[in-house]
């Protein structure tokens, strides 16, 4: 067994229309984006047509939080729908629904409604949070599959980015209908859009569809090496057996442990407390509140422009060194972030110090743990239980989101500011300690050769952690 590393093995040459098709399917991405980002914003105005929200601290949290229960609800469910009614058709239920959902909330009569249509909504984000990234890989060519599964990363944080923007656009205005409401454009288009693109090749294969496939391919790829790819797939197919149980066969828990670790990680590290709260953080810094949202878009900013520089490398310097430096880079940012709240009287320099450390916090974030959890997540599975697989890492994504922005507000409160963030900061060593020893490096073999690698590490020194027998193999 070797790396094959850049050889473009099980694949022909890209097709252009493959990029098409990626940039397509990440309109998922910026759905997500939008959907979580928007909130923060439209929330300050909503209180105004209905007070319920002011009077109840409990009713306010479900309008926020309902996004991400749903999401948790739609990402245990989009798996096993992705593996069953296929990739395409998941990605066309969850653009309906991500239609339905936010026309919903920018028509809602009380505030049941709303928390109904946000709920609503956030089962398309935990669908698309799973289609997005797996349809994307699976038509992907090995050479590029890093960067092309991490257009939906970058739109994920260009969604979060636009989210800011309207509200700041539409603050004057208090229109929160409408800031709510501007979801269902993206979801239109990615509904029209994604009926004339192929479904994934490899689940068509896993269906015995193998002519479709060929001819989804042929759209994808140049002509040749087309032939070689549906030999590789139907070969890793034939091994294969089906059934939901299948995916805590002991062969697949290396794999398993890797993305349910990833996907915890990716939310204790703190992420989301400066996504969802960045104001409040920059003001409790001696910021006002205009230049306080201000910087929080510039915190969107460098939220997407590290996406694209991780695009451009991912598939380069592979996915375990990127991970493995933006870590210690989060790390550091925020022992310094914590060290800055605590020599305390913020504001003048040390105000700086923390708005500075918070931002290229998110730029280490985005550089490593922010695409490459999804990237990973899309490819360490086995084909018959991918859906399902990245359903169960997704789940754990979803609900460490939900407890983390749950809790964020009182830890802020109870421990203060300072040990908030080296609370983070201890568990972002522990995520780099477990991405040194469990994650493995998947750059530019095809997913049939990482599926390979696996069965045949099970049987080996089952001992050994996936990456070392990875490494092991490779040596
Ligand atoms: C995470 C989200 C987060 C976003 C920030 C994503 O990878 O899953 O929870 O809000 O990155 O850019």
């Amino acid at each position: 067994m070797s790396t094959r590393e850049g050889t473009g093995l099980g694949g022909g040459d890209t097709n252009r229309f493959v990029y098409v098709t990626a940039a397509l399917a990440a309109l998922n991405g910026l759905l997500f984006g939008f959907d979580t980002g928007v909130i923060s914003g439209a929330l300050l105005y909503i209180g105004e047509t209905f007070p319920l929200l002011e009077q109840s601290a409990a009713v306010e949290g479900l309008v926020v939080s309902g996004a991400l229960i749903g999401a948790a609800i739609g990402a245990a469910m989009g798996g096993t729908l992705a593996d069953r009614i296929g990739r395409r058709r998941l990605i066309l239920v969850g653009a309906g629904i991500f239609f339905v959902g936010s026309l919903g909330m920018a028509t809602a009569l009380n505030v049941w409604w709303l928390i109904v249509a946000r709920i609503v909504n956030g089962v398309a984000i935990g669908f698309a949070s799973i289609v997005g990234p797996l349809y994307i890989s699976e038509i992907s060519p090995p050479k590029i599959r890093g960067s092309l599964v991490s257009f939906n990363q970058l739109a994920i944080t260009s969604g979060i980015l636009v989210s800011y923007l309207v509200n700041y656009s539409l603050a004057s205005r208090g229109a929160w209908r409408l800031m709510l409401g501007a979801g269902t454009i993206p979801a239109l288009v990615l509904l029209v859009g994604m009926y004339y693109m192929p479904e994934s090749p490899r689940w068509l294969v896993g269906e015995g569809r193998e002519s479709e496939a060929r001819s989804t391919l042929g759209r994808i790829r140049t002509a040749a090496g087309v032939e070689e790819e549906i030999e590789e797939i139907e070969r890793m197919e034939e091994l294969e057996e089906e059934g939901l149980t299948e995916v805590f066969k002991p062969w697949i828990r290396p794999a398993l442990i890797v993305g349910i670790g990833l996907a915890a990680f990716q939310q204790v590290t703190g992420i989301n407390t400066v996504i969802y709260y960045a104001p409040t953080i920059l003001e409790s810094t001696g910021f006002g509140s205009v230049v306080s949202i201000l910087a929080t878009v510039g915190i969107g900013v460098i939220n997407v422009s590290m996406t694209v520089v991780a695009i451009l490398l991912l598939d380069r310097v592979g996915r375990r060194p990127l991970l493995l430096g933006g870590l210690v880079g989060m790390l550091a940012m925020l022992v310094v972030l914590g060290g800055a709240f605590y020599v305390s009287g913020l504001g003048g320099v040390l105000g700086y110090v923390a708005t500075g450390s918070l931002m290229l916090y998110v730029a280490f974030f985005a550089i490593g743990l922010g695409p490459v959890f999804w990237l990973l997540i899309s490819e360490i599975y086995p084909l018959n239980v991918r859906g399902t697989a990245m359903g169960v890492a997704t789940v754990v994504n979803w609900l460490a989101n939900l407890v983390v922005a749950q809790l964020f507000p009182q830890l802020f409160d109870v421990i203060g500011p300072a040990f908030t963030f080296w609370l983070f900061a201890g568990l972002t060593a522990g995520a780099i300690v477990f991405t040194h020893y469990l994650v493995p490096e998947t750059k530019g073999r095809s997913l049939e050769e990482i599926e390979a690698d696996l069965r045949e590490t099970a049987v080996g020194d089952e001992s050994l952690s996936m990456a070392e027998q990875v490494q092991e193999a490779d040596d």
